[in-house]
């Protein structure tokens, strides 16, 4: 599929109509108590609300507009993808893992609050994810809700976001190969972004066996989107990103970019993005937004 201009404004729209959506959500599941607990839930707020690119409840939005899904239902079921993403960030910054001070420009939560309320925003977070999944208003099909369920937990969990996230940790003292890096970068990033994808479709009511192009779609994009913060920690620009970069090499991470040079992996993220819209060829100019979304996610520079 060629992307013309307007597919550039398409996706801007897209961009800034689901970050409205999500705070908008965040903050009805979000309301202050009345108790002590008051600077857990700030912390929450603080770190859901706001500064995000959203990239994976639009995901969830995009894939969800292929199937006429209820808009309302699919920004639930990506309000809970990105509370899982939000969680991993704040438990992502702490001193133990990446040490880091600055998260969408502004203080980390552990910084802005302190390391015990961030660990709990956290944990919260997580939890939040599954009550949205769970709750009715999400799907009045009790097997859709638990497929979502089922889907966002696995790609969480040990064989998802946080067994990658150990890898990461474990890579700083091995040597991996390619092979390994990849699998790493699929649990840590791809397995997030794939649920999002998988999820729009589960909405949708697609059978698992029709959902085959999605899920190679997904896994491009997904590989794409870590070489991209990979390329980004390496020759980004600070102040566009909000976080702090020229950290990978220190910590002794293994990317692609350590593997094979940042040319090759630009070159390889930008072979994977064609990949990615290739697979969506059936569905035609529907699939615009989801094609701009992934030229996006390797041109992008925060
Ligand atoms: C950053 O993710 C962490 C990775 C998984 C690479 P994003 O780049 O999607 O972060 P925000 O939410 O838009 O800041
Ligand atoms: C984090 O990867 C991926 C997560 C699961 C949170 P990074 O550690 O590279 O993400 P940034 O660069 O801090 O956003
Ligand atoms: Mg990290
Ligand atoms: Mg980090
Ligand atoms: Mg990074």
């Amino acid at each position: 599929m060629e992307l013309v201009g307007s597919d550039s404004d398409l996706l801007g729209e897209a961009l800034r109509r689901i970050q409205r959506e999500v705070d908008v959500a965040f903050d009805a599941f979000l309301p202050m108590p009345a108790d002590t607990r008051a600077p857990l839930v700030e912390a929450m707020r603080y770190a859901a609300i706001g500064g995000g690119k959203r990239v994976r409840p639009l995901l969830v939005a995009a894939t969800a507009e292929l199937y006429g899904v209820d808009r309302d239902a699919a920004v639930r079921a990506g309000c809970a993808v990105e509370a899982i993403h939000a969680y991993s960030l704040i438990h992502d910054d702490l001193p133990c893992m990446d040490d880091d001070d600055l998260r969408h420009g502004k203080p980390t939560v552990h910084k802005q609050f302190d390391e015990a309320t961030a660990v709990l925003a956290g944990d919260c977070l997580h939890a939040l994810a599954f009550e949205i999944l769970a709750d009715a208003a999400t799907s009045g099909d009790p097997f859709v809700r638990a497929e979502l369920i089922q889907t966002l937990a696995t790609a969480s969990g040990k064989d998802g976001m946080a067994g990658g996230q150990m890898m990461d940790i474990v890579a700083e003292m091995e040597d991996y190969d390619l092979h390994t890096v990849t699998r790493l970068q699929q649990l840590k990033t791809g397995a997030l972004l794939a649920a999002s994808v998988e999820m729009g479709a589960i909405l949708g009511h697609v059978a698992p066996e029709g959902r085959g192009h999605l899920r190679n779609y997904a896994r491009d994009i997904g590989l794409a989107f870590q070489i991209a913060d990979d390329l980004l920690d390496h020759e980004g620009d600070e102040e566009k990103a909000g976080k702090a970069l020229r950290k990978d090499e220190g910590q002794g991470k293994q990317t692609f970019v350590s593997l094979m040079g940042a040319e090759k992996a630009r070159e390889q993220a930008r072979a994977l993005v064609d990949q990615a819209i290739g697979h969506l060829a059936q569905h035609g100019k529907e699939a615009r937004l989801l094609a701009a979304l992934a030229r996006f996610i390797v041109e992008r520079d925060r």
